[in-house]
């Protein structure tokens, strides 16, 4: 397959985004991103995009007056810059129907925990909390539910003695950055 053109979503700190990024610099995954689109115009992962040359498109959800009327701004964009896949990393946004339909099967999340575990916000806290043993992280094919797409690939680990949230976030974290890369190889061969 030819290299394929991603668009990364992300509304944060973009530590998955950087990954992806390394991993294509590397060589370890072939691809490009040609697009970061991102919803918080504070958001620290718009720098590590501009610091990479990588275009940035920034929008407030509250400018427009419902998901299709963003979502078909987003999809002249997408077009635009050809995209092939959407790749998901700490977008805060369920994905609506115009974006669904036009990348059918081509719409990728990442989610630290053992999905269906945990689906949603906080994710890592509410295993913390409910004081799991064991901790993972899944990537998934999105579609409209929350965090519930089909299952792609999953890695978890039992932490051992005594942990801080702040310790299993870190390692929770650790992890993404290597499935994340690696699960993406994967599916664009
Ligand atoms: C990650 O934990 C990811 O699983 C979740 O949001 C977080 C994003 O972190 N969907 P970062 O912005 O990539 O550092």
């Amino acid at each position: 397959m030819t290299k394929p053109n991603i668009a990364i979503f992300a509304s944060g700190t973009g530590t998955n985004f950087a990954a992806i990024a390394d991993a294509i610099d590397e060589r370890r995954l072939s691809a490009q991103i040609t697009l970061l689109i991102c919803d918080r115009k504070d958001a620290a992962v718009i720098q590590k995009a501009e610091e990479r040359q990588i275009p940035v498109l920034v929008f407030n959800a509250k400018d427009y007056d419902s998901k299709n009327s963003y979502e078909q701004m987003l999809l002249a964009e997408l077009e635009k810059y050809n995209v092939d896949w959407l790749i998901l990393a700490g977008y805060m946004r369920l994905i609506g129907q115009t974006l669904l339909t036009a990348y059918d099967k081509k719409i990728v999340n990442i989610h630290p925990s053992l999905l269906p575990k945990f689906p949603g916000k906080d994710a890592i806290k509410q295993a913390f909390d409910a004081k799991e043993k064991t901790y993972g992280i899944t990537i998934h094919y999105v579609d409209e539910g929350m965090d519930t797409g089909e299952i792609i690939a999953q890695a978890s680990f039992t932490p051992k003695g005594l942990q801080t949230l702040t310790g299993i976030e870190n390692m929770m974290h650790q992890l993404e950055h290597e499935l994340y890369p690696q699960t993406l190889a994967e599916l664009f061969k």
